[in-house]
C-alpha cells in the first residue's frame, strides 16, 4: 500500500514538486490495493451518473489526492489551476486539450487563448501534468460512451483562488474562488 510522504514538496518550487509527484502518482495507480479500494469502486456510479465529478479525496497530505469519475460525455470547462496538478487516466480514455494564452494579462477578464494540443490519455500513456496559472490551461473530459475514472495529484495553492475558468468564444477568463 503506497502512503503519501507529508515532507517537502510543499516548499519546493512548482516544477520541482511536480517532478517528485509524479513517480508518486506512478506508485498510486501502480498499486492494485490503492485502486481495488479507492478507484474501482466508483466505476458503476460513474456509468450512471449525469456529470462529472469527484469520488474521492484527501488533503491531508502535502498534495491534495482526488480520483475524478467521467459519465461517458462529461467535460470540464477550460480552466487552469493555482497549483500544479499531474493526473493519470486509470480505467477508460480521457481527453485533454491543452491552451496558451496569447494576451498579455493587461486586461481584466480577458483573456485570448490559442489550442496547442489534443491527447487522448489512457492508463499505458503516463501521467499529464499542468504548472500554476497560464502555464497549465486545459481542458478535460470523456468523450467516449463508457465511464472513465482518472487520478488526480495537486499542490498547494499559490493564492487565493483555486484557479480560473476561460471561454475562448467571449475571449473572457474569471476567477474560480472554489473547487467544483
Ligand atoms: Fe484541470
Amino acid at each position: 500500500m503506497v502512503t503519501l510522504d507529508a515532507h517537502g514538496p510543499q516548499l519546493l518550487p512548482s516544477e520541482i514538486a511536480l517532478r517528485e509527484a509524479v513517480p508518486v502518482l506512478y506508485r498510486l495507480v501502480g498499486d492494485p490495493d490503492f485502486l481495488d479500494s479507492h478507484v474501482l469502486p466508483h466505476l458503476e456510479e460513474a456509468g450512471r451518473a449525469e456529470e462529472w465529478y469527484v469520488a474521492y479525496h484527501r488533503d491531508d497530505v502535502p498534495y491534495s489526492l482526488q480520483v475524478f469519475a467521467w459519465p461517458p460525455g462529461t467535460r470540464t470547462r477550460i480552466h487552469d489551476h493555482s497549483s500544479w496538478g499531474a493526473f493519470c487516466c486509470v480505467v477508460g480514455s480521457i481527453l485533454e486539450e491543452r491552451y496558451e494564452r496569447v494576451d498579455d494579462g493587461s486586461l481584466p477578464d480577458y483573456a485570448r487563448l490559442k489550442k496547442l494540443w489534443r491527447l487522448a490519455w489512457r492508463k499505458e500513456d503516463g501521467i499529464s501534468t499542468v504548472l500554476p496559472y497560464e502555464r497549465g490551461i486545459h481542458r478535460v473530459g470523456n468523450p467516449e460512451g463508457e465511464p472513465a475514472i482518472s487520478l488526480h495529484l495537486y499542490g498547494p495553492r499559490l493564492g487565493e483562488i483555486d484557479g480560473r475558468d476561460y471561454d475562448p468564444s467571449k475571449n473572457y477568463v474569471c476567477d474560480r474562488p472554489e473547487e467544483r
